[in-house]
């Protein structure tokens, strides 16, 4: 069962000693989150009264700004961290000719990605990505996930070597060799360990605090996983924990690939029972392709808020589901990336480009008839088939039986 880490327990700490050395790997990185306990909430450290730990996340769109006001609501009230917390921010010159962060940093608000809603004084933008990383040992993750590989670039050799991360990043990126999911892709480039944290979470929601909840998947240490979870959590979002990475990781990513089918089929007025079908074959393809991929993947955790929680929001009142109800009421005759310009004004899709990936790795294993759905979606997006071939699979959903089949004995 996931470990929910409500607001009723943020103040029990654990014994700590002090940290030793910096490990570079991502377990000894662990190892001293662990020993230290850093979010000793009411407790403070022992035998230290002066902040020792520091918050930075990378990304500043819908997002990014959403997680950073999060954060820095607790950082205020826990004694073991600096209250500031920096967000790099992307820069961009406004319509009226201001630079982006000064104007964050002047309104305390982000204008462009989230208008109307204060971030919290303790929120500071920064456009310099070294200078947002140089003094943090927490980096919290949250850009598109096209530009991830270019920023951990040029963060090799510019973060501390105790830092601990944790990637709110959906999607993936496909190698000769595979996927290679996010937080993958961080610890491999920065030698740091990374927890994913996903779940049913549109941010604008979150940014108004209607209650939601989200999941932290860990690969090893479960207490780093409670730390971030306690730094996340507040009274309106309630964060769990469990020891599946990859699963958790591969719900956010997969489920963005479904809400362009249940898109198309809102855009073509096909009713709720047509949607729901969907979103039902769209969770069995999921679960069937992660298994595939990971065999240490688990059923519950589609269970959780990452799981059929955020299939149901994205599939509901997500962006990808927006734009692909346009692609389909044009009849598939405007493109996705012209419609993602004028719709999103910004923000990035990420479901067509991941249906991209998903199609390359099934594709290249010669699973494309196991995964019908996948398969249709990417085939629509790029205009090989039209819309209306979403519903035009029925001969084939029996090959998901046998690919469950398969799955189960990984
Ligand atoms: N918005 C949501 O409701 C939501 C919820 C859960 C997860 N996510 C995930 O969070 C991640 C970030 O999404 P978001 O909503 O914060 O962003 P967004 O789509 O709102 O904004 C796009 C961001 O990308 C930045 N950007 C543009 N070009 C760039 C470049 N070349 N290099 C680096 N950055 C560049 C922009 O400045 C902006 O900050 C995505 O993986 C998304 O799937 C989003």
């Amino acid at each position: 069962m996931a470990d929910r880490a409500r607001r009723g327990r943020a103040g029990r700490g654990r014994g700590g000693g002090g940290g030793g050395g910096g490990g570079s790997g991502g377990e000894k990185a662990e190892e001293k989150l662990t020993m230290d306990t850093f979010f000793n909430v009411g407790g403070g450290h022992r035998g230290e009264s002066s902040p020792r730990y520091r918050v930075t996340v990378i990304g500043s769109g819908n997002w990014g700004s959403v997680a950073a006001r999060v954060i820095a609501s607790n950082t205020l009230k826990m004694p073991n961290f600096h209250h500031d917390v920096r967000i790099w921010v992307y820069e961009e010159i406004l319509p009226n000719g201001e630079k982006l962060s000064k104007t964050i940093n002047e309104a305390n608000e982000n204008v462009k990605y989230l208008p109307g809603i204060k971030l919290g004084k303790n929120v500071i933008a920064d456009p310099d990505l070294d200078n947002a990383v140089k003094e943090a040992n927490m980096l919290v993750f949250v850009t598109p996930h096209q530009f991830v590989s270019g920023i951990c670039k040029r963060l090799i050799g510019k973060i501390k070597p105790d830092t601990e991360a944790i990637s709110l990043i959906k999607g993936m990126e496909v190698k000769t060799e595979g996927p290679c999911m996010i937080s993958k892709l961080i610890t491999d480039m920065l030698g740091i360990n990374c927890c994913v944290l996903m779940g049913a979470n549109i941010a604008n929601e979150i940014a108004v605090e209607k209650f939601s909840e989200a999941t932290i998947g860990y690969r090893q240490n479960k207490e780093v996983a409670d730390q971030w979870a306690k730094l996340f959590c507040t009274p309106y979002f309630l964060v769990s924990v469990v020891q599946d990475v990859e699963g958790v990781e591969l719900c956010g990513t997969l489920k963005n690939v479904v809400a362009i089918a249940a898109g198309l089929v809102d855009g073509m007025d096909m009713g709720n029972n047509t949607k729901a079908a969907i979103m039902r074959i769209g969770l069995r393809e999921m679960r069937a392709l992660s298994k595939l991929l990971f065999s240490s993947v688990k059923d519950s955790t589609f269970f959780e808020s990452c799981g059929v929680a955020d299939l149901i929001t994205t599939c509901l009142g997500g962006r990808n589901r927006k734009v692909a109800e346009a692609f389909a009421r044009s009849g598939g005759k405007r493109s996705f990336d012209q419609l993602e310009a004028e719709i999103l004004q910004g923000q990035k899709l990420q479901g067509v480009s991941t249906a991209k990936e998903v199609y390359e790795i099934l594709s290249h294993r010669g699973w494309q008839s196991m995964f019908p759905l996948f398969t249709t979606v990417h085939e629509i997006c790029i205009g090989q088939l039209p819309p209306l071939a979403i519903v035009e699979y029925s001969e084939q959903i029996a090959n998901i039986s046998s690919v469950e089949g398969v799955a189960q004995c990984c």
